[in-house]
């Protein structure tokens, strides 16, 4: 679900090519180039990674040159991933080529049109109708590429981020976006198209990023025209300059890009709160909430609505807003939340949580929120997403671009900026005293320091992880403010090493799971000394008395726990509401260390992707 393409004056390939590798981060089943050199076009894709399309291409094309080139990267909706469902997609003329993210819903009946009119199809992906419709609207009616493109995409239901060309035609580029994202590089007489900006940047530092229901025609020298696919209006395209380097999307020295965000959490969670968190004056400054004051000290409720890891976070917030700002608060996979016809009003306001902005599910909630007339709010880490554009008011993570899969950074400093909102509503409700709240602005103060601790725990979580990396199973505990820890825990488990692994409230264990207690069964169970402590010590010994495995999360200088865990992982003490900050920290380790040892592919875990734009 990346894609990429060049046009200009230098060699398309290899930008093509890396900046598909930088897209991998993304998720991605298979992958594939289009080239055109003047003479011909070569097009090679294939089941796989980049690394396997670079060696298919090099064994299999003469020459790999040609200042035109599109790429991509698959993750497969319709159609199994396999060489012939892989983009890029011909034309039956072969002129056109065409790499598609998204998906045309309505691509059955088109294709029924088309075959009547004597198309056929290798494939059986949307893409290929898609291309086949292009094709027959410039038969038909004789119009350009850019002409064609429109009529067609007004005839689609869907989504999708396109770009295609015509061999004929080998100047201009066509792009269009309706729900996947779109950004394209501004060179010196050269252009870059790339679902975000990571595949250009160094090259150029100005973008264009189509909105939705925007396409661009694209000309070699001759500039960028962007119009409006429904109404053919022109649009004045926005130059924006980046603000990303190199650095931020490398991996430096670490081995993977997850391990690299995990350490870069104390930084992040830093440019989290720069300039929000006023510890000493015992203010928090954030515009969208200062702005909207009124909304939510009126709202007679806040419901998040997130997915995965980012649901996560959500519920860690629910915890924290009920217990500072005591304002109720109900969190729902968005997923849920869009097709079961919701109660919301205009008194409720809406938060909805999301690293990338991109997620199909939450757009679509947040669409639905809108309609019903709540005030929707976004956290959101990636600037100028669909989502931080679409939502009424929001407030960024900055925790910079997360290119491992699997959520790390984000997490955290979702959890940063949601416990400043919920402080600063507690401020402004009169909910926390004045101590109180004080002295929770001078601890978060302090996370990114006590997070620098919690990692010094590395090497004797790697020694705990070689231990359970046969497990077949994995359960994992907390209460209060770390349950959903514990849920995260066991997600980034599964992710990527992909040993089952479930969360569970401490306590509910003895409803159910505890049946699947035996020697074999490791349990991670968060027990710091802040929160119901007691009661999850006597829950690790009802994990004792039927042989589980303890792993103990614990408060530095705990005895208790020791006693009876088999192993424990100390962590720095804080103030209950934010023990999530610093939990999560050796959860993200050991799984960490577990999907390498059991030679996992850590960054780019199988099935899944970074951001997921289709329902
Ligand atoms: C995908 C990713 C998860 C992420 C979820 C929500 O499933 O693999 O890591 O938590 O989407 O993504 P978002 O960008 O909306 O936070």
């Amino acid at each position: 679900c990346g894609i990429v393409g060049y046009i200009g004056h230098r060699e398309a390939y290899p930008i093509v090519l890396k900046g598909l590798q930088r897209l991998e981060y993304r998720g991605y089943d298979s992958a594939g180039i289009a080239l055109y050199d003047d003479k011909e076009l070569k097009v090679s894709k294939t089941k796989g990674k980049v690394a396997d399309l670079k060696a298919k291409m090099e064994s299999e094309l003469d020459n790999t040159s040609g200042t035109l080139g599109i790429g991509h990267t698959r993750w497969a909706t319709h159609g199994v991933p396999n060489d012939v469902n892989s983009h890029p997609h011909l034309s039956n003329s072969g002129d056109l080529v065409i790499i598609h993210n998204g998906i045309i819903e309505n691509y059955e009946s088109l294709k029924k049109e088309l075959t009547k009119r004597g198309y056929k199809f290798e494939s059986d992906t949307d893409t290929e109708v898609l291309v086949n419709l292009i094709e027959d609207v410039i038969v038909k009616e004789g119009v350009k590429l850019g002409k064609a493109v429109q009529i067609a995409l007004n005839q689609t239901v869907g989504a999708y981020a396109i770009a295609v060309f015509d061999k004929k035609k080998p100047n201009e580029i066509v792009v269009a976006r309706l729900g996947s994202p779109l950004a394209i590089g501004v060179g010196k007489d050269e252009y870059f198209i790339a679902s975000d900006a990571s595949p250009f940047i160094e090259f150029t530092n100005n973008a264009i990023y189509l909105e939705d229901g925007e396409m661009a025609v694209v000309r070699r020298s001759k500039g960028v025209k962007v119009r409006k696919i429904h109404d053919d209006s022109l649009v004045d395209p926005y130059v924006q300059e980046l603000q990303l380097n190199l650095e931020q999307i490398e991996k430096n020295n670490f081995d993977h890009f997850m391990l690299k965000e995990i350490y870069e959490q104390p930084n992040a969670i830093k440019d989290t709160y720069r300039g929000r968190l006023h510890a000493e004056e015992g203010i928090i400054r954030m515009a969208g909430i200062d702005d909207n004051l009124e909304r939510f000290l009126n709202a007679r409720r806040i419901v998040i609505v997130a997915c995965g890891t980012s649901w996560h976070a959500g519920l860690v917030a629910e915890y924290i807003f009920e217990d500072l700002a005591r304002i109720p608060v109900e969190v729902e996979y968005a997923s849920e939340f869009r097709y079961r016809n919701p109660i919301i009003n205009s008194d409720d306001v809406v938060i909805a949580i999301s690293q990338s902005g991109e997620t199909a599910d939450t757009m679509a909630a947040i669409k639905l929120a809108k309609e019903k007339g709540a005030f929707v709010f976004g956290v959101c880490n990636v600037v100028g997403s669909s989502i931080s554009r679409e939502t009424n008011a929001g407030a960024y993570t900055h925790a910079g671009p997360e290119i491992g899969v699997a959520s790390t950074k984000a997490f955290t400093t979702q959890i940063t900026v949601l416990t400043l909102i919920a402080l600063k509503l507690a401020k402004a409700k009169g909910s926390m005293s004045n101590t109180d709240f004080h002295m929770h602005l001078q601890e978060l103060e302090t996370i990114p320091q006590k997070i620098e601790l919690a990692l010094e725990a590395n090497d004797h979580i790697k020694e705990v992880a070689f231990k359970y990396k046969d497990a077949r199973n994995c359960l994992y505990l907390g209460r209060g403010f770390n349950f959903p820890v514990a849920l995260e825990g066991a997600l980034k488990l599964k992710e990527i090493s992909y040993i089952h692994a479930e969360g569970y409230p401490a306590a509910e264990m003895k409803h159910g799971p505890i049946a699947l207690i035996d020697e074999e069964m490791p349990v991670v169970v968060i027990a710091t000394r802040k929160g119901h402590y007691e009661k999850v010590v006597s829950n690790i010994q009802e994990i004792k008395s039927r042989q589980g495995k303890i792993i103990g999360i614990v408060t530095e200088g705990d005895t208790s726990v020791r006693e009876l865990a088999d192993h424990v992982i100390e962590v720095p003490d804080t103030i209950e509401s934010l023990t999530p900050l610093i939990t999560t920290i050796p959860l993200q380790l050991l799984s960490y260390h577990i999907a390498v040892m059991l030679g996992k592919n850590v960054d780019q875990p199988r099935n899944l992707a970074k951001s997921v734009t289709v329902e």
